[in-house]
């Protein structure tokens, strides 16, 4: 390739990688969506599934979306231009790089909506809303919250102007100062979580729903759910790790730091359900709650527990840095190419691209309150955009991803960019050629019902 560098900057470290990478993966997806949509699919069983896709999918997919992207050195849709003359192949193939810039910008504009939910959160804490408070109050306080498309649309306006602030300010001002002191802080917190959800007395009750597989809660519909959230999770199939892996320095080892990423990411996941279930049970609520799960219960356990107001205060802070270290790498594909392809400075590129996912984001803001009725194949807006998103935009990208880096990159190159020994370059490459495409198109095929289970 002929670009050294990469003309927004570098990380400066292998450790600021894997910071940022971490920083894109572990968001709400974990804390957040991974706790409502495993309750909503019977528990065990989903998990399981979910965790099959991590090591078989998601992993190889991370390994080929940052190598791709250092390779390249450019943002994702004129780094497959460039890969793809590389390997004369068809220029086409830059259409994915569309594809996975849309979808970014696509989750973007609901994300902010439920970072919005989170930043309200913090304030709900530490003035003390949820002290001595019992699930039915705490439901209703949610239930109120989103009800107001006034109070939702001014949290996800300012959530939006934060993101938008922080990439604006570039590579290492912006993205790598973000994350690199919440990560840990949010382990810790939910470790404490996890200690008070010992305490419930519903704590195992908590553990055999989350980890207890019973397959017949499951269905083609729970494992393309399960497939999906995997690539959410991991921020994969839309470029975000593709564009992180642009500015990775040469030297540094995709293998080790992917799985670092990787394990982070599903021990915060598990972190969250450990915690969360076993108060869901305690308080008598459903499992099955839906987004508002988390709100719904979590608030119980800062309302009882001792110092609770300034310990949710902190958790809903880390959150929303969570959100904000995601949010960032959602919308930085689409900053890189309008500065790349249409001169934009920065900073300008930054506020079209906001304002534009902020618009959009006014109708997930309705569809939890005004628009609650509005249904298209029995969908609301947001959960439209969430299912044509998770479920289907990130498998296919995921999915031309590994076959472009299993059959279109020439072998030599893979194996100079992983650098890793023998044996484990032949193992990806099996996962990335057959096993994560047969897996994604399996699963594809028996939703549309060829192959329903
Ligand atoms: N991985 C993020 C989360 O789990 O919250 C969400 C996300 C970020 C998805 C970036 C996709 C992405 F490109």
């Amino acid at each position: 390739m002929t670009q050294q560098q990469s003309i927004h900057g570098e990380w400066s470290s292998k450790l600021a990688f894997i910071m940022a990478a971490t920083g894109s993966a572990v968001g709400l997806g974990n804390i957040w969506k991974f706790p409502y949509i495993t309750g909503e699919n019977g528990g065990g069983a989903f998990v399981m599934v979910y965790l099959i896709c991590i090591a078989l999918v998601g992993i190889p997919i991370m390994m080929a979306e940052t190598m791709l992207g250092r390779r390249a050195k450019q943002s994702p849709i004129n780094a497959l231009k460039a890969l793809s003359q590389e390997a004369e192949a068809h220029e086409n193939w830059h259409y994915l790089g569309w594809l996975g810039v849309t979808a970014g910008f696509l989750i973007l504009s609901y994300y902010s909506v439920i970072a919005g939910w989170a930043s309200a959160y913090v304030f709900k804490s530490l003035s003390g809303a949820f002290s001595g408070q019992g699930s039915a109050e705490i439901k209703a306080l949610f239930e109120q919250f989103v009800a107001s498309p006034l109070q939702l649309t001014c949290w996800h306006s300012a959530f939006m102007a934060v993101t938008m602030w922080v990439v604006a300010r570039g590579v290492r001002g912006g993205l790598e100062k973000a994350v690199q002191f919440m990560m840990p802080s949010l382990f810790l917190i939910l470790l404490i979580l996890v200690g008070y959800a010992m305490t419930t007395g519903h704590y195992s009750q908590g553990l055999s729903f989350l980890f207890a597989p019973d397959f017949s809660k499951i269905s083609g519909q729970s494992i393309l759910i399960a497939m999906g959230h995997s690539f959410f999770t991991l921020s994969l199939g839309m470029g975000a790790i593709m564009v992180y892996g642009a500015y990775l320095p040469g030297h540094v080892s995709i293998s080790k730091a992917t799985l670092l990423v990787a394990g982070a990411d599903t021990a915060v996941a598990l972190l969250a359900g450990v915690a969360i279930f076993p108060l869901v049970f305690a308080n008598q609520l459903e499992p099955s709650a839906g987004p508002g799960l988390i709100f719904q219960t979590l608030p119980i356990a800062f309302g009882q527990m001792t110092a609770g107001n300034v310990i949710g205060t902190l958790f809903f802070i880390l959150v929303v840095f969570a959100a904000l270290s995601s949010s960032i790498s959602l919308i930085e594909p689409m900053v890189a190419w309008l500065i790349e392809n249409h001169g934009f400075k920065r900073s300008h590129a930054c506020w079209v691209a906001g304002a534009a996912a902020w618009l959009l984001g006014l109708g997930t803001v309705l569809s939890f309150n005004h628009w609650s009725e509005v249904k298209l194949f029995g969908h609301t807006f947001f959960e439209l955009l969430d299912y044509l998103t998770a479920n289907i935009m990130l498998p296919v990208g995921g999915f031309f991803v590994a076959i472009f880096a299993g059959w279109v990159m020439l072998r030599e190159h893979s194996e100079s960019e992983l650098e890793m020994s023998p044996m484990f370059y032949e193992i990806w490459r099996i996962l990335v050629r057959y096993v994560a495409p047969a897996a994604v198109f399996v699963v594809f095929l028996s939703v549309v019902g060829v192959l329903a289970p």
